[in-house]
Parts: C-alpha cells; sequence; structure tokens
C-alpha cells in the first residue's frame, strides 16, 4: 500500500511516500524559512505563492527519490487544517486534483494528529495506548492515544502555544525567526535558575497550559531592566525561560499519565526537538518507570511522512474524503472513537 502525503500548512512545502504506514520512501521537505526570516515571522501571502511554485517540483523530487511513479500510489493523505489558509488550499488542491486524476482515495489529515503520528516513523515497535504531548508553534495539547483511530483530549492550552512564546521571547531578546531552536542554542551559554519567571495553572487536576503570563513576564522583566539602564544577560533570560516552560511541559505529562496509569509518553509538535524538553523528560519517565518516545529530528517540525502516517491509519477504516474537501484552517484536536 503506496500513500503519497502533502503537507502545506505553514512555511514548509513537502511530498512524501510511505509503504504500508510506516516506511519512509521519501519525505522531501523545501522549507520557506530563509524567506520569511527576514520579516520576523510567516508572512501568509507569501507563504502561499511559495507553496505554488514548490508543490510540483517537491513531488517530482519525492517520486524519483522513492523510485514510484504516479501511478504506483494507491491513495492521497494531505493536511486540511490547522493552518494558514491560503497555505493549506495549496496541499488540498493538489491532493484532489491527484486524487481524481489517478482515480484514487482522499484521506483528509489533521496536522495535530499528523505530529503525533510521526512517532509510529520513528519507533517500529511504538502502539497505543500512550500519552502524547503536542507542542508545536500553534499549539499544545495532551492527548490520550487510546487507539490509531481513537484518542480524546486531556488538555490544551487556554491562550499561547508553547512554539509561539519560544518564538516571541525570542524575538524580544533579538534573535531570527524561528525562535525556538535559537532559544535552545542560546540557552546552554545561560544559567536557568537566574530568573525566577511564573509558571501558571500548576495544580494537579488541571491539564491545561497557559503561556501568555511568562511572556508577560519576560517583557516586565526586559522593560525593568531598560528603565534601569542595566544590560540583561540574554543567555540567562533564554535558559531560565526555557526551563520554566520545560518544566510545565514535563509536569503535565507526567502527572497525567500517572494518573491514568499509562507507561508510555510520546512528544510531537516542534518543540519536541527541544534539547531541554527531550532530556527532561527522558529523565522523568526513566524515574516513573515508563517509556518515553519522541520522533526524529525531521520529524518532529512539518512534514509530509507524518501526514501519510496519519492518512494510512484513516484509511484502514474508511475514512476518506471526497472532493468538497475544503482547507479548515481553525480545525481543532478533537476526541475521536473507533
Ligand atoms: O510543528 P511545527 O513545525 O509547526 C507548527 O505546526 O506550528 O512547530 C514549529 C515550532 C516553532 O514555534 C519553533 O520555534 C518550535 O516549533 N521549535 C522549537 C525548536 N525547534 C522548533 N522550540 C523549541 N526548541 C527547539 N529546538
Ligand atoms: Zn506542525
Amino acid at each position: 500500500m503506496l500513500t503519497l502525503g502533502i503537507e502545506s500548512s505553514c512555511d514548509e512545502t513537502s511530498v512524501a511516500l510511505i509503504e504500508n504506514g510506516r516506511k519512509i520512501l521519501a519525505n522531501i521537505i523545501s522549507t520557506q524559512i530563509p524567506i520569511h526570516q527576514k520579516f520576523g515571522g510567516v508572512v501568509p501571502e507569501i507563504a502561499s505563492r511559495k507553496h505554488i511554485v514548490n508543490i510540483m517540483p517537491v513531488l517530482d523530487e519525492a517520486l524519483k527519490k522513492a523510485d514510484r511513479k504516479l501511478t504506483d500510489i494507491d491513495q492521497v493523505a494531505v493536511a486540511y487544517g490547522p493552518g494558514l489558509v491560503g497555505a493549506l488550499l495549496v496541499g488540498v488542491s493538489a491532493a484532489k486534483a491527484l486524487a481524481f486524476s489517478l482515480d484514487v482515495p482522499l484521506v483528509a489529515v489533521n496536522h495535530l494528529e499528523g505530529h503525533i503520528f510521526a512517532n509510529f516513523l520513528t519507533h517500529e515497535n511504538l502502539c497505543p495506548p500512550f500519552i502524547a504531548l503536542v507542542v508545536s508553534g500553534g499549539h499544545t495539547a495532551l492527548v490520550h492515544m487510546k487507539d490509531y483511530n481513537s484518542f480524546s483530549l486531556i488538555g490544551q492550552t487556554r491562550d499561547d502555544a508553547a512554539g509561539e512564546a519560544f518564538d516571541k521571547v525570542a524575538r524580544l531578546l533579538g534573535l531570527p525567526y524561528p525562535g525556538g531552536p535559537q532559544i535552545d542554542k542560546l540557552a546552554k551559554q545561560g544559567n536557568p535558575e537566574a530568573v525566577d519567571f511564573p509558571k501558571a495553572l500548576m495544580n494537579k487536576n488541571n491539564y491545561e497550559f497557559s503561556f501568555s503570563g511568562l511572556k508577560s513576564a519576560v517583557i516586565n522583566y526586559i522593560h525593568n531592566a531598560e528603565q534601569r539602564s542595566e544590560t540583561i544577560n540574554k543567555a540567562d533570560v533564554a535558559a531560565s525561560f526555557q526551563k520554566t516552560v520545560v518544566d510545565i511541559l514535563v509536569y503535565k505529562v507526567i502527572t497525567a499519565a500517572e494518573k491514568m496509569s499509562i507507561k508510555k509518553i510520546a512528544l510531537a509538535g516542534g518543540v519536541a526537538a527541544n534539547s531541554l524538553l527531550e532530556q527532561k523528560l527522558s529523565e522523568e519517565c526513566r524515574k516513573n518507570g515508563m517509556d518515553f518516545y519522541y520522533p526524529s529530528r525531521i520529524l518532529c517540525t512539518d512534514n509530509a511522512a507524518m501526514i501519510a502516517c496519519r492518512g494510512y491509519y484513516q484509511a484502514l477504516k474508511g475514512d476518506f474524503a471526497d472532493m468538497n474537501l475544503n482547507a479548515m484552517p481553525h480545525l481543532a484536536l478533537k476526541d475521536a472513537e473507533n
């Protein structure tokens, strides 16, 4: 079974071919990061136009890398939300055209579910049940994966996503977009105990997150120093901020897993590439006798292989889309039952 995956929700144009759900034959990612960097963030109009330019060459490259022809494709899976509407429409239109012309089924994939499924591509023995911590640029959520097509949302952020907080704080520190990897790097030279930033919603039975207060605390810290004409130590701020986010994420996911007596935890989304998060969560899992999974670095951030993998499991239960499929920029992560 050959699944073609297409991802274009933000600033990566990606096409993948995977065999039998978990074997990656090709996962081509054309990133627009250098283009958006000079604007300090993704410019939606530019992103859509670049996806249009990139989609066909990326598809050709994926077929070449996988050594397959268009006519070998059994089904087409596409991320239809959440994301930037113009960007999503490019992938959705391409997927519909391919599925229609090749006369194969179309599968509509929730991008956030795709992030969780990146774990199945990295760990061939991983199977549900487990708790997934989804931490991306737009979302932060705890999900109970009961089965491949059955899951429930345990909690999510009330305001900013973890990645968004990383990007905003990086911007305040004058670091380029995307800020997460920059903070990760700078934090290695700083003291994580230097500044005591607030941790919101840390009571035991609360699985929701809130990062906007933390972002404001960083703004206040920088402004107060400016008013006193003091120079801040950027590495210390980066390290203290990062530690605060990681402490919150690790605490919430471990408490949820303990409470639900689940022994497996999987990380997902762009922030899963954060080195401190990976290190701290793996330590805590070891202490608590839990198995810890996270996708390989390239599968943490946006890519089409994870979309193809999610699409494969949806197809197994006959969850197909029709030619009326549209982009859903505000698509949420919702409970699903088999
Ligand atoms: O999942 P993703 O590629 O796109 C969305 O679906 O949002 O996530 C991108 C986010 C950005 O906010 C980026 O700053 C963050 O992931 N990110 C990181 C790291 N690498 C990427 N955040 C912290 N540490 C990193 N190493
Ligand atoms: Zn993403």
